[in-house]
């Protein structure tokens, strides 16, 4: 948890300088900042221990989203992503959310589904009922083979079993991973009782493994934002609403759309994942598993009127870990979670669904106002104006005025740059001379 994550001005001065604004806000310690961030974090030499055949390793920006209130918490975000506007993009949106009183979020307990496949069986109904009148004794056995879990109150929970065809039984074993991810726990579980349920059932063992189809560890947040903080200088709030419940509508509508809607959610989403050293793979198939639960591709994410204000709500898989796994080796992800100063899994799993929810609540706000270009437009202008020499404030001038004038070009940003210096007025109407 942070002091705040409103951190006004943060975008504007240099990377060190946010860097200490950082350690004011969630009490890191600014060395551990900089040598967690040195070269992207990562050694070769930890990297060879992570993965066969390194050659070396592969940086990205790491940001934070500011601005993100969770269940009346303030939480400073490391995103770690390639893409342009994502991280300003999620900021301002959460912004907006706070003025509405921030995101609330719940997540379920951290259980996951061990999957072992049964095949050639002969009466796939029997095999069920026996599996299932063997169920205390298949999860004592699935918690022998887990000691530590045990001790930490996590283990086996349930047996469930169904058919999927008349000669395929799939047995689920639901464990409580506490606040690990759980892969490595679950597979080892699933190993270790496929004998015992071969010999139960008579049948053979088919495949042993995880689902991440976890659905039975989703997070759910909302969102309740007051329509006049979403309005644009051509558009008002309600407006703006209208928009925004037609985008989700589109969505709800068209799994084209939905695809692309989710994408938008996921941008923040794994941002967050990556940077809290978790598996964002599984966290991307589970999430687009859920989504086409129902038989159709859906939108995670929906939005309704709720008279002057706009309702977001979003709820996903979302298997995280904060023990374990490459968190152990990884001090940038390390780094992650003492910014974000989570207590437990499911505390990370909120705050990540609630970025989701504030990038998809940018993107969405985006194309029913201006279109996504101009956002874009507006960071690409920085990086002309620099290329056309400008430094310290002149760069956020110069792009606003090549913006201003639609000329995001080198010869544009140069000639912004020759009207600053001579005179700073009227200097956007006279770029295009
Ligand atoms: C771009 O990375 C994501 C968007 O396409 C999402 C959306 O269309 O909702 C802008």
């Amino acid at each position: 948890m942070a002091k705040t994550s409103r951190l006004p001005g943060f975008h504007k001065v240099t990377v060190q300088e946010r860097r200490g604004l950082v350690v004011d806000a969630t009490g890191a310690d600014h060395a551990d900042i900089e040598s967690a961030l040195e070269a992207g974090g990562l050694s070769a030499e930890t990297a060879d221990k992570f993965v066969e055949n390194v050659l070396g390793t592969y940086a990205l920006p790491y940001g934070v989203a500011l601005n993100v209130r969770v269940n009346g918490h303030d939480h400073v975000v490391p995103m770690v992503i390639e893409e342009p506007s994502v991280v300003a993009a999620a900021s301002n949106a959460a912004k907006m959310v706070r003025e509405g009183g921030g995101f609330t979020a719940e997540s379920d307990p951290p259980l996951m589904i061990a999957q072992v496949q049964l095949r050639e069986v002969r009466d796939a109904g029997l095999a069920v009922e026996r599996v299932l009148a063997h169920a205390e004794e298949l999860v004592a056995l699935a918690n022998e083979a887990v000691p530590g879990l045990v001790a930490r109150g996590g283990g086996a929970r349930s047996i469930e079993a169904r058919i999927l065809a008349p000669d395929v039984v799939v047995v689920h074993i639901v464990i409580d991973c506490q606040d690990a991810m759980g892969a490595n726990l679950v597979n080892g579980i699933a190993e270790a009782l496929s004998g015992r349920i071969a010999a139960i059932t008579g049948a053979r063992i088919g495949l042993r493994i995880l689902s991440n189809l976890c659905d039975k560890r989703c997070v759910r947040v909302r969102c309740r934002v007051p329509g006049d903080v979403l309005a644009t200088v051509e558009m008002e709030g309600d407006e703006v609403i209208d928009g925004i419940v037609n985008a989700s509508r589109f969505a709800e509508l068209d799994p084209y759309r939905a695809a692309t809607h989710n994408k938008g959610i996921m941008n923040g989403i794994d941002a967050v994942v990556i940077a809290t050293g978790n598996d964002w793979r599984a966290v991307e198939a589970g999430a687009h598993a859920f989504a086409s639960r129902s038989g159709r591709y859906q939108p995670l994410a929906v939005w309704r009127r709720d008279g002057d204000h706009v309702v977001g709500s979003l709820e996903m898989p979302m298997a995280l870990g904060t023990v374990g796994g490459t968190l152990r080796v990884h001090p940038a992800a390390r780094l992650s979670l003492r910014l974000l100063g989570v207590r437990d899994a499911q505390e990370l799993a909120c705050i990540v669904a609630a970025v989701g929810l504030a990038s998809n609540l940018a993107a969405v706000r985006a194309l029913a106002t201006d279109g996504i270009q101009r956002g874009h437009m507006g960071l690409h202008a920085r990086s002309v104006a620099v290329a056309a020499g400008a430094t310290g404030e002149h760069v956020e001038k110069v792009a606003a005025m090549i913006v201003e004038a639609r000329n995001i070009t080198l010869e544009g940003a140069m000639r912004a740059m020759a009207v600053l210096v001579s005179s700073s007025r009227g200097a956007a109407q006279s770029l295009n001379d």
